[in-house]
């Protein structure tokens, strides 16, 4: 790095110009070095106002050379404006103020330079040397000292600045790592949260699609159920021919209209239950929404003059509830219906039964549409947040039905499979948390049996109740219990805050404890079940 040249400045009165120039050339070794600059020397124009005048290079000058003779101290600028202006500079350490002593200077010892470093050595005046060559090289000696210690100065002031800048410099690169690793966790936070937006937009439209595969399933499943109604009807279990059930009473007020439009459906649900005297009414489930038939109203005439109770099942669901035509006309039987009748007989009532998919049960109940359901209905806790239960009337467990030699015997085996769960059952609920399943949500128990028949499905959840006599009367099915899963009992569903379940529980106890529960439990689930004997 080229070094900047050292200045020299010479401060001398005009008279002593002979004797500056000898040392100008005394120190001319120094500037064929290259260590030391020019000469400056003050140019003074006739006649101008110097006093007012420093001159420029005497407030840049490295170093100030006074030479100090009888005539600099009687000089007005040299002593007045120059010594001054070059004293402070020094003190200020901004330059090295050398005085050479020309000539002898009466009392020059009390004069303000007398306290720097005077040269020759010994402050013996230059005139006053015998050899004036050894007095200006005396004197040469001198400044090259002056001109050392600045260039150490200088080294050192050079290598403060270098450290400063590298100290800026790290500092600069700190705060750019600080500002990058700041925008990094900005960028971050953005993408987290443009993740999150995603993901949530996502489950929105999963949700949104399985809402739309629900109703979609369940579309085609009605769209199904009247073409299937005829062939499942023929794979159910032959329904038990009533040995113990009081005949059916004729019936007594057929209503027209609606008997006809049932046999223009075909074979849509049907109701006909009745005990005692009462009136049969026919429903036909393909006439709803809207549901035809009526509550009770709304459960206060209970209390008082009506005389009927309105049960809605959905009779698919061999041997609680199905419909049995051996008779040649079409009835809903089992153990529910068995059930009911008895508590409706015990409470002084008739029964009406309406037959209604499994899905509508409860949201007809909380409409106070019917004043009670039997369906093998488990009491869970979220249904019993809608609606009020009995005590629980029998205890049954879950079976997965399959094709034979299927061999699936534990939730984890439905892994992977596609797999049929009556739509709005426990059973539905269950299925929903076995990972890596595909449900197949089916509206009757029947079509889950043509499904696994079909091959459509793999499999399906089914109480076991009711998988033995779907088995019995499809011998190329089989079940197998699943041990995990939580029991399945039943009970029977009111509207909430209805007044009936101090009216039923008192029956069902009654029930337990004089052996009718066991003899209907024998009678629709024995292994010597007439039922079961007659479909195996
Ligand atoms: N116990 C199961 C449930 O409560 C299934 C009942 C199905 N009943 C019927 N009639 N299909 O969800």
């Amino acid at each position: 790095m080229a070094q900047k040249l050292i200045e020299v400045f010479f401060s001398y009165s005009r008279e002593d110009k002979p004797l500056r120039d000898k040392l100008d050339i005394h120190l001319s070794s120094l500037k064929r070095q290259g260590v030391i600059s020019a000469w400056h020397d003050r140019q003074i124009v006739a006649g101008s106002e110097w006093e007012e005048e420093i001159d420029h290079h005497m407030r840049t000058a490295d170093i100030i050379l006074l030479l100090i003779s009888p005539n600099f101290v009687n000089s007005e600028y040299c002593y007045a404006i120059e010594l001054p202006e070059a004293m402070k500079r020094h003190e200020a350490g901004e330059a090295s103020v050398v005085p050479i002593l020309l000539r002898p200077v009466v009392g020059w010892k009390n004069l303000p330079f007398a306290k720097l470093q005077i040269y020759p050595s010994g402050a013996k005046p230059i005139t006053q040397w015998s050899n004036e060559d050894d007095a200006f090289f005396d004197v040469g000696e001198g400044i090259q000292v002056a001109v050392k210690q600045l260039l150490q100065k200088r080294g050192q002031k050079r290598q403060e600045q270098e450290q400063e800048q590298q100290r800026i410099r790290a500092e600069e690169i700190w705060q750019q790592r600080e500002e990058q690793a700041r925008q990094e966790e900005q960028e971050k936070q953005a993408r987290l949260a443009e993740q999150a937006k995603i993901q949530a937009a996502e489950q929105l439209l999963k949700k949104q699609r399985q809402e739309q595969l629900r109703a979609e399933q369940v579309r085609q499943a009605e769209a199904e159920k009247a073409r299937r109604a005829e062939e499942a009807r023929r794979t159910a279990p032959p329904a038990k021919s009533q040995p113990t059930i009081k005949p059916v009473p004729p019936i007594i007020d057929w209503n027209r209209r609606q008997v006809l439009q049932w046999l223009g459906l075909g074979s849509g649900g049907l109701v006909l239950a009745v005990v005692g005297k009462s009136v049969l009414e026919i429903n036909s489930s393909t006439q709803q929404p809207p549901l035809q038939f009526s509550p009770s109203q709304d459960l206060q005439p209970l209390l008082g003059s009506s005389n009927a109770l309105t049960m809605a099942t959905s009779a698919d669901y061999p041997h609680y509830e199905f419909i049995d035509s051996s008779s040649g006309k079409e009835e809903i039987i089992g153990f529910d219906v068995d059930i009911a009748k008895y508590i409706a007989e015990k409470n002084g009532k008739t029964l009406q039964i309406n037959n209604i998919d499994f899905i509508e049960l409860i949201p007809v109940l909380h409409a106070k549409r019917a004043d009670f359901v039997m369906a093998g209905m488990t009491p869970t806790e979220e249904r019993k947040k809608i609606v009020d239960f009995s005590d629980i009337y029998y205890e049954a467990k879950n079976t997965i039905v399959a094709k034979k030699g299927a061999n699936l015997k534990t939730a984890d085996s439905l892994k992977g499979k596609k797999v049929g769960v009556q739509l709005g059952s426990i059973q539905e609920r269950i299925a929903k948390k076995i990972p890596g399943i595909t449900l197949q949500p089916l509206n009757r128990i029947n079509e889950m049996v043509q499904e696994i028949k079909a091959g459509r499905i793999e499999a399906a959840i089914i109480e076991d109740t009711m998988a033995k006599g779907f088995i019995a009367a499809n011998p190329d099915l089989e079940f197998n219990v699943i041990l995990s899963t939580e029991a399945a009992g039943s009970a029977i569903a009111f509207p909430k805050g209805s007044p009936l379940p101090a009216l039923f529980n008192p029956v069902l106890q009654e029930m337990k404890s004089n052996g009718k529960l066991e003899e209907l439990v024998k009678k629709w689930f024995g292994e010597d079940s007439p039922a079961l004997k007659k479909a195996s």
